[in-house]
């Protein structure tokens, strides 16, 4: 039984991988280089394993006690040669290692030209992101376009986060008062996972975002249309009772580019409608996950800094939700992308 439930775990687990296809061992070009430096550790590892294990499996077998053999077998200390030789080749691949590190850092680090600018600053529990050239701001969710170079100043607003999208590229740390620099390419569209890979706070594991590779020409219309967007007008009286809602009730902390919200202590709702999470990536985008996020955002994710608003009638979040499900450039369809 306990067997058959350790089966079920695994596959589960294997299962939940699989349907994400997150993966370090991906193409993508920084990764690329990542995962070459993984196989020559690999091979090192096979090897010292090989060798270690067979030498162990060989001991135990040539000097077994054998039947009737009581006496004590020589007793053997020291032996220079031997030990020069298992200091000497662990030291070597050392630093065969250290040099194919070093030369794999240097090659991810370097400023690539013709990059896109674009800046991550982590917040607890949420990623804030600026397209520093054209002024505008997202949260949660990145667009960028596929086969451009893309450079992610990563930098924090309170506590030390990791910026981790892991089938693009490798970690960096977010720092307060440091700006550190990721650079990577995503080779076909898709919705990439993103992690929080460093200890923050209660809700370290509930702050993910995600990174939407488009094609060029999607990425192009989505900037332009983004440049010129204004909140709609509320498409009905539903709407129009949120939007009023939500500058009374919300504005204070978020901004809808065009409308009079403009507070910058929670994410920038701006695109709310098109986004394919809520709750920085954790949630699906749904209007249920919607109204009991708003309700009490800290029973979905523990620590969140966003008031309950307990005190919203369901006839209000109804409004609320229709409101920010407004809050979208058309002829984009996020949910389609395929999941990395
Ligand atoms: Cu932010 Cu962990």
């Amino acid at each position: 039984m306990p067997r058959m439930l350790l089966s079920v775990g695994y596959l589960s687990l294997a299962g939940a991988a699989l349907a994400h296809n997150v993966t370090i061992l991906s193409d993508a070009p920084v990764n690329q280089e990542i995962t070459g430096l993984l196989w020559w550790v690999l091979i090192f590892a096979v090897i010292i394993f090989g060798v270690v294990a067979g030498a162990l499996a060989y001991t135990i077998w040539k000097f077994r006690a054998k039947p009737g053999d009581n006496e004590l077998p020589p007793q053997v200390h020291g032996n220079d040669r031997m030990e020069i030789i298992w200091t000497a080749i662990p030291l070597l691949i050392v630093m065969v290692l250290f040099v194919l590190t070093a030369q794999t850092l240097v090659k991810i680090k370097r400023p690539v030209a013709g990059s896109l600018p674009v800046e991550a600053t982590g917040w607890q529990f949420w990623w804030d992101f600026q397209y520093p050239d054209e002024g505008l701001r997202t949260a949660g969710e990145l667009v960028i376009p596929v086969g451009q170079p893309v450079e992610v100043k990563i930098t924090s607003g309170d506590v030390i986060h990791s910026f981790w999208p892991p089938s693009l590229t490798g970690k960096a740390d977010a720092v307060p008062g440091e700006d550190n620099y990721l650079r990577f390419m995503a080779t076909k569209p898709g919705n990439y996972y993103g992690y929080c890979a460093e200890l923050c706070g209660a809700s370290h594991a509930n702050m993910r975002f995600r990174i939407l590779a488009l094609e060029r020409e999607d990425y192009n219309r989505f900037i332009e249309d983004f440049k010129a967007y204004e909140a709609p007008a509320p498409a009905n009286e539903q709407a129009a009772r949120g939007q009023q809602l939500f500058n009374a009730q919300c504005a204070a902390c978020h901004t809808v580019k065009g409308t009079p919200a403009r507070g910058v202590i929670g994410p920038d709702l701006s695109l709310f409608g098109m986004r394919t999470t809520l709750g920085s990536g954790v949630w699906d985008n749904t209007p249920e996950n919607l109204k009991r996020w708003i309700q009490d955002s800290s029973a979905m994710k523990p620590s969140s800094k966003m008031p309950p608003f307990t005190q919203l009638s369901d006839t209000d979040l109804e409004a609320l939700a229709a409101y920010l499900y407004s809050l979208k450039l058309d002829g984009f369809d996020f949910a389609q992308l395929p999941r990395y």
